[in-house]
């Protein structure tokens, strides 16, 4: 049988990982600056994780949620703690698109209405609401399409005043990144997430703050919507959540009620997931890994804006962004081929830097030198 082709692969094969490096099949090392997509939050294959996963796997691995499974409450206790969201209601799931998906939903539950905004350059997954709300209309199915999603440009606090005066009240949630990643990491300002805020009181919409990518401690605040000093209604998780097992969630604000049936799902909540997710805040905690990821983010930032090639460079924390000129438009190729070194991008010329919140200040120091290599090479071949 062949694998369905959608991906556009690397021809690299990867066969174990330690912190913030990875090994192929032949046994080269390669700097993982990429953190596999921003999944990668406290180090690869991390002995706490990987005990605590172990010594789970031993117990019991899976039962539905017709029982009580304890992990989840200790989970939703620890995410209360690290995230400062004590108030919050849990509901765990599988995936990015899959809490979006539910967090669209219940907010759509909740107001009784059908309308959400969304923005420019938004990703938030792949399945239906959450496609449908993606700005990237060559991954919308015919079947996703629909009338209740309406696009507004990102940080145009202008456009969403107008909006709202509009059609306010037909409005079930605003949906936005904190940080936008696929769209090239763009960065929210705080005078338009707290506009958003405000908008969604006045209106009683709510305000759904994706977590996916730029959530979990990577900006060095829990959430990247944090930074604005507002709270959302949902925020929903994923990436960093298990350090690379599939779990997913969403936060929700307490004014929200549940009702049995609801929302749902198999597999979300299974133990093994919750072990996961618990030794990833245990590690965040005892390892005070977002102190370090915006003590190490900021150092990092720095060096980058004084390289002359890199234009605007932007982020927070360990999510950066910076656009590569037309003469270094092979930067990323060589720096995974020629310097070893995984990093993501954002077509069409933006290289995103995600690395794992552990990544260490000499694994900074060895990024920046291959770098600073790479273009001197580039501009040697184009001179
Ligand atoms: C901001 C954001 N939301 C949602 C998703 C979807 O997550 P998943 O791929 O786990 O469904 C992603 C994935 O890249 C994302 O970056």
């Amino acid at each position: 049988m062949k694998l369905f082709d959608v991906y556009p692969l690397n021809n690299i094969t990867i066969e174990k990982a330690n912190g913030s490096y990875v090994w192929d099949d032949k046994g080269t090392r390669y700097l993982d600056m990429y953190g596999g997509h921003a999944v990668i939050s406290i180090g690869h294959t991390h002995p706490h994780w990987v005990k605590r996963i172990e010594e789970q796997l031993n117990k019991i691995a899976f039962y539905s949620n017709s029982v009580i499974i304890p992990l989840q409450q200790q989970l939703a206790d620890k995410l209360a703690t690290v995230s400062g969201k004590t108030d919050y209601q849990l509901f765990l799931c599988n995936s990015g698109a899959e809490a979006n998906e539910n967090a669209l939903k219940l907010a759509s539950f909740h107001t009784g209405r059908k309308k959400i905004v969304a923005f420019k350059k938004s990703f938030h997954g792949r399945t239906s609401l959450a496609v449908a709300a993606t700005d990237n209309p060559s991954i919308v199915a015919p079947v996703n399409e629909t009338d209740n999603i309406i696009f507004l440009p990102f940080n145009d606090v202008n456009a969403l005043h107008e909006c709202f005066v509009k059609e306010g009240n037909t409005i079930a949630a605003v949906i936005t990144e904190g940080i936008q990643g696929v769209g090239g990491i763009n960065v929210a300002s705080d005078l338009f997430l707290q506009t958003i805020r405000s908008l969604c009181n006045q209106y009683g919409a709510l305000f759904i703050a994706d977590s996916v990518q730029c959530g979990y401690g990577r900006t060095g605040k829990f959430f990247a919507h944090d930074h604005a000093g507002v709270d959302a209604d949902i925020y929903s998780m994923a990436k960093g959540m298990g350090n690379g097992f599939p779990i997913g969630g969403i936060l929700i604000a307490p004014h929200i009620q549940p009702k049995h049936g609801m929302l749902g799902t198999t597999f979300g909540g299974n133990h093994l997931a919750c072990a996961a997710a618990l030794a990833v805040l245990e590690v965040m905690e005892n390892e005070k890994l977002m102190t370090l990821t915006a003590d190490n983010g900021a150092y990092l930032m720095e060096q980058l804006k004084a390289i002359p090639e890199l234009q605007d460079v932007r982020g927070r924390g360990l999510m950066i962004g910076f656009g590569v000129p037309d003469q270094l438009k092979d930067l990323k190729k060589l720096l995974l081929q020629e310097y070893k070194i995984f990093t993501g991008e954002a077509k069409p010329n933006v290289i995103r830097l995600l690395p794992s919140l552990a990544l260490q200040k000499e694994q900074i120091d060895e990024f920046l030198q291959s770098l600073k290599q790479a273009i001197m090479a580039l501009n040697k071949n184009t001179a």
